[in-house]
């Protein structure tokens, strides 16, 4: 099926475009609004998360990039965020990965993420010389997540490694951090 042409899915902030899934970059406040819906039905909804904590000002940070998954109808069906700081270059954080349950196990999730890391890559890198650039000077950029204990294997499964082992709570979930590094 042809999926319809959408401002969603057309244009140059299309991330990733595959078996009728499209990965496109937020740049409206329409879009983002899309995006909000997706985490309200997952996070609030489904995980008893407070809309209040859900929704934070990070979202509308200019330092903060989403993206969002639209389905061949041009549904939102999942979306995630990348947080910068601009005191720590060469590192983001990614956030509020969320698939509507209805759509998991597609590889949506996983292909979010790895949009996710190419924007970093293309935005946020430095040049790194050390062991996980394979001992040569390449771009690269650490990526951070607060991972939900229960979606660990499913970070891990992308390359993601603990950082400490500490757990903790955050909105009443245990989370744990995960790291992985991209090299270009
Ligand atoms: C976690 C989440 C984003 C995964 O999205 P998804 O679209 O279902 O994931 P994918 O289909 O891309 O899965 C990729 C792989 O991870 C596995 N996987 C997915 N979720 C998993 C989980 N919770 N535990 C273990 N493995 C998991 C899949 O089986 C798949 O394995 P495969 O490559 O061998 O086939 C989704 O389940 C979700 O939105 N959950 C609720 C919100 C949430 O917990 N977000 C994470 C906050 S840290």
């Amino acid at each position: 099926m042809t999926p319809p042409s959408t401002p969603e899915s057309s244009g140059t902030d299309v991330v990733d475009d595959a078996d009728g899934v499209t990965i496109v970059r937020v740049t409206e406040r329409a879009q983002l609004e899309r995006a909000w819906d997706v985490r309200t039905e997952v996070f609030v909804h489904e995980q008893h998360v407070p809309l209040e904590e859900e929704i934070d000002d990070l979202d509308t940070a200019e330092s903060t990039t989403h993206v969002l998954a639209l389905d061949d109808t041009g549904g939102a069906v999942g979306t995630g965020r990348l947080l910068t700081d601009p005191a720590h270059p060469g590192e983001v954080h990614l956030g509020r990965l969320a698939v509507r349950a209805a759509a998991r196990g597609q590889g949506i999730g996983a292909r979010l993420v790895v949009a996710i890391e190419a924007l970093a890559l293309a935005e946020h890198a430095v040049t790194r010389d050390g062991p996980e650039t394979g001992g040569r000077p390449r771009l690269a950029v650490r990526v951070v997540l607060s991972a939900q204990e229960v979606a660990m294997e499913f970070y891990r499964r992308l390359g993601y490694e603990v950082v400490t082992g500490e757990r903790y709570l955050d909105a009443g979930i245990w989370h744990q951090d995960m790291a992985r590094t991209v090299v270009s």
